[in-house]
């Protein structure tokens, strides 16, 4: 059973589906401590699992209850969406199959289907009017496509899709590669898809007020060598990660992937000038509107809003092309599945 309330100021709701899982168990406790909403918020979590998770969801309230965690008011656990998206403000949609080894996110598409849309329904439902909603489980954009359509009354721009793990990833191989701290690179964007087709952009990237490509050019020798390492190793590498971490470790990422639907949160509440996060396109950078697509953004704590105006050349714009190719693709397979 879940810990009982504990009386005290207003707390945000916060619900987590899937929280009996792996990125659910890295995210709990996290959330509980105030890291992504800060130290001023109490927090309320809802937990829902199917009903082969709900004991691993229970065990995870009586381990947050143990904590003693001074933000956290309530945990409830349900395997009922109607209960768990109950005032909702914010909706973590952790919840899915992950990809095994030799699958591609694609496949996910009609096993997953099914779950998104009857989430959107009850967050349409119950959810409170302001409520903010992320997919993380796979395939995240195209998840939070049928969540939203399946939301009429809520506006579509509060789904969003995580591609701040990407975003994360290609940062932290640029820093190596430059031998610079992350905090020293500003102006990556992730586009389009969460999948092996996204495009990692450094063509807007500084480092220390640098171009991040001049800097490339010089730890690698000249420009033609810098795009070769970033057509040929960066680019496949970020794009490629979660596939490579699955065969190293078995499984999919977790504590990384936690890690960025946190930071993903956070700056979508207390603002941020630039990261990338995948929302619903209104035609920005000719995107046909509807696509939940990864995009340059930033946020002034009322939600993401894509950076416009930023100049795209010829080799970007196919990249982008192509991921976006496969977006109209999965929406395409989705509606033929009947679901949007
Ligand atoms: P997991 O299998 O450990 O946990 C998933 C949990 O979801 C399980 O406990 C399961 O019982 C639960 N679940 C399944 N269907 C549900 C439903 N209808 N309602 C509520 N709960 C449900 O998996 P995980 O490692 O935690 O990964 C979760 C998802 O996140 C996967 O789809 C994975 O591919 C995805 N993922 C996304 C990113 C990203 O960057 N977007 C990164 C890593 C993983
Ligand atoms: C990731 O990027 O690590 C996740 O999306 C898991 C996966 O299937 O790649």
């Amino acid at each position: 059973m879940a810990p009982s309330a504990v009386r005290g100021p207003a707390a945000t709701t916060v619900t987590i589906t899937g929280a009996g899982g792996q990125i659910g168990y890295a995210l709990l406790f996290r959330i509980a401590a105030g890291e992504m909403l800060g130290p001023d918020r109490p927090v309320r979590l809802r937990l829902l699992e199917i009903a082969q998770g709900v004991r691993s969801a229970e065990g995870a309230a009586l381990e947050l209850q143990d904590c003693a965690f001074p933000l956290l008011r309530e945990v409830d656990v349900a395997d009922d969406p109607l209960a768990a998206f109950d005032g909702c403000d914010i909706a973590l949609l952790v919840g899915a199959r992950p990809r095994g080894p030799g699958m591609e996110r694609a496949d996910l598409l009609a096993a997953n289907a099914g779950i998104f849309g009857p989430q959107g329904a009850a967050i349409n439902a119950v959810a409170a009017d302001g409520v903010r909603v992320v997919a993380v489980g796979n395939p995240a954009n195209t998840n939070a496509l049928i969540a939203a359509a399946s939301a009429p009354d809520v506006p579509a721009d509060r789904f969003t899709a995580l591609t701040r793990l990407d975003h994360n990833r290609a940062l932290g191989q640029l820093s190596a590669a430059l031998g610079s701290p992350p905090d020293e690179i500003s102006g990556l964007a992730i586009w389009g898809n969460h999948s092996a087709t996204q495009f990692p952009d450094v063509s807007h990237a500084v480092v220390r007020g640098e171009p991040v490509i001049d800097a490339l050019a010089a730890r690698f020798g000249g420009r033609d060598t810098a795009d070769a390492w970033l057509d040929d190793i960066f680019i496949p590498r970020v794009a490629r990660r979660g596939a490579e971490i699955i065969d190293v470790r078995g499984s999919s990422s977790v504590a990384s992937a936690a890690h960025a639907a946190i930071e993903h949160v956070r700056d979508e509440q207390a603002g941020t000038a630039w990261t990338s996060a995948a929302v619903v396109s209104r035609g920005e950078y000719g995107i046909p509107e509807g696509l939940v697509c990864s995009f340059p953004v930033s946020s002034d704590g009322g939600g993401y809003r894509v950076i416009e105006g930023l100049p795209i050349d010829d080799r970007s714009r196919a990249r982008i092309d192509v991921s976006v190719a496969e977006l109209v693709a999965e929406r395409d397979a989705v509606r033929a599945l009947g679901v949007l």
